[in-house]
């Protein structure tokens, strides 16, 4: 049995839209409703942290109510036939739940809290314990936040995510506006030659090199399977 070539996939909300979980920059977008620097921000945390708190206690709920969706499960799938890793912007647990096997997370997960004083300290909340706040104490008695990059902070998932990247022997990029660095810099890390495919309805511009499949991600995941010539997914 020959070694299953690698395919690296790079997701971003837009895989999670069809879940019904809100993108950031589409109308309607979840940085219309918020600002993004009060809830998402290290300094919007010093500022007000109960905020914080309450903002990524609304999303979790959201997001217990949300299932994956026939692109996250038709990356699943494609793990009959390559070694598929997924390193994903999303801060939800769809992935996971569709059962892919390799998930990088660059900007944290939505259901983990880790101790403030000892970051190395990350808990996974269960469904009937999914609210904090700043009264929020680990069993060693100290506060918790959300275990989520915030920006203005460093990405310390972005070196594996790069080095994973340059070993694709194709690479897929799946519903992000492209928008937010580091993440949006992966593919500049795959080698030359191979293959970059692009799934998303309202593409940002990329280099020539790469293929635009202008749909969405289920739809998109359909196209992709034909091209590459493997089962059409579930
Ligand atoms: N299928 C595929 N892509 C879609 C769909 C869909 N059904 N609907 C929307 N999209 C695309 C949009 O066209 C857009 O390109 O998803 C992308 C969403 O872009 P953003 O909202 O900017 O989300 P993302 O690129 O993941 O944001 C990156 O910004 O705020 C931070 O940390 C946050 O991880 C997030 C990062």
């Amino acid at each position: 049995m020959e070694k299953k070539k690698r395919l690296v996939v790079s997701t971003g909300a837009g895989i999670s839209a069809e879940s019904g979980i809100t993108t950031f920059r589409d109308a309607g977008g979840l940085w219309e409703q918020y600002p993004v620097m009060d809830v998402a921000s290290a300094t919007g945390f010093r500022r007000n942290p109960a905020l914080i708190h309450k903002f990524y206690n609304e999303r979790r709920h959201q997001l217990l109510l949300a299932e994956p969706n026939a692109a996250h499960r038709a990356l699943h799938d494609l793990e009959r036939f390559y070694e598929v890793y997924v390193i994903t912007q999303n801060v939800d647990d769809l992935h996971e739940r569709a059962g892919s096997t390799h998930v990088v997370h660059l900007h944290g997960e939505l259901m983990k809290v880790r101790s403030i004083p000892h970051p190395e300290r990350v808990y996974t909340l269960s469904p009937d314990s999914l609210d904090t706040s700043v009264d929020t104490r680990d069993e060693y008695g100290d506060p918790v936040r959300p275990h989520i990059v915030f920006f203005e902070e460093a990405v310390p998932m972005m070196e594996p995510a790069a080095r994973i990247a340059s070993t694709a022997d194709i690479f897929v990029v799946i519903g992000t506006s492209l928008n937010v660095y580091p993440a949006a810099s992966l593919m500049q890390y795959v080698r030359p030659g191979v293959p970059v495919y692009y799934i998303d309805p309202n593409p940002a511009p990329v280099p020539p090199n790469v293929e635009v499949i202008k749909a969405t991600a289920t739809e998109g995941m359909k196209i992709l399977a034909r091209k590459l010539g493997v089962g059409v997914p579930s």
